[in-house]
């Protein structure tokens, strides 16, 4: 079954379009513009931008060109997260996981000795793990999906069943996908209680402030009637730090919120950005310690 905006493919804009452009089309900037950006390219990207995510890509282009750098910052530093992070946690949980297919290429993971976990809507799954199959890819044995809400109550005991140990650490993604949860789903899924994450796990996450989450909403309001953005649960509006302190007061050690718009300054000085706020923020931290 092809997820609604598939499905609506032809009729006009929907809402369903709106918050496509947030998954659609940045598997499709991976296929345009990640071997440009980072040397390494998406293998698998292409097999999933259709026409519609296509036209979502172009509309978020067309609202704010910065959308590539940023996201091809956020991809190439989780990138890199995930390969240092295999080297001493052996399972990774990736929460929103949409067309991310890096658990069947990225090198630190074919090893094999790293179980991950993707989550994300049942019929995105069910249509990654489609589109996968009849393209002859399939799931290597380390590697499984569960098709569930983010925000459902079960989610800590699904992810058990597909061998997640709470006893060990885990390393958490969630990328491009706190700013499309309920507020109190977003705080549920922060908290290292909820998933029973043991001391030592390594969570990374993007995340919007309530500024922008705010400025898109409006934006939204004049588009399509209505707000589709739920607020940020930590404070984050005058400096990144404010995030860093709330997330130490819920149990993590060491916690680093960095304007994302810093990371592609740093990764490639001469595509620095025009007019960046910190709106746009990446975290690493450390559970206990
Ligand atoms: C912007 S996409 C990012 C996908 C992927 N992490 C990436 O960077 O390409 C956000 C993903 O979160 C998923 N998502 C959003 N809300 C969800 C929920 N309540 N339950 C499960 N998945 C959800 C969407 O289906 C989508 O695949």
């Amino acid at each position: 079954m092809a997820p609604n905006s598939e499905r609506r493919r032809g009729i006009g804009p929907t809402e369903d379009d709106a918050l496509g452009d947030l998954e659609g089309g940045m598997v499709y900037y991976r296929q345009k513009y990640l071997a440009e950006y980072t040397g390494v390219a998406d293998p698998h990207a292409h097999l999933f931008v259709t026409k519609s995510i296509r036209r979502r890509a172009g509309i978020t282009f067309a609202a704010d060109r910065r959308i590539v750098p940023l996201s091809m910052a956020r991809y190439e530093r989780v990138s890199r997260r995930m390969t240092v992070l295999a080297d001493r946690i052996d399972q990774f949980l990736i929460l929103g996981v949409g067309y991310d297919t890096r658990p069947l290429w990225l090198p630190a993971l074919l090893t094999g000795s790293v179980r991950v976990i993707e989550v994300d809507s049942p019929d995105k799954i069910e249509w990654k793990i489609k589109l996968l199959r009849e393209n002859g890819i399939s799931y290597p044995e380390y590697a499984d999906t569960i098709g569930a809400d983010l925000g459902s109550r079960d989610l800590p005991d699904l992810i058990v069943t597909k061998g997640f140990d709470p006893s060990r650490p885990t390393a958490v993604f969630m990328e491009g996908v706190v700013f499309q949860l309920p507020t109190k789903v977003a705080r549920r899924l922060l908290s290292p209680s909820h998933l029973g994450l043991a001391p030592g796990s390594e969570v990374t996450f993007d995340f919007w402030n309530n500024a922008r989450i705010d400025r898109r909403n409006e934006e939204l309001r004049l588009g399509i009637g209505r707000p589709m953005f739920s607020r940020f649960p930590l404070p984050a509006s005058r400096r990144p730090d404010e995030a860093t302190d709330a997330l130490r007061r819920m149990g993590y050690g060491n916690a680093c919120t960095t304007p994302l718009a810093e990371l592609v300054r740093d990764l490639w000085p001469n595509r620095a950005l025009v007019g960046s706020t910190p709106e746009w923020l990446f975290v690493t931290a450390t559970v206990g310690g």
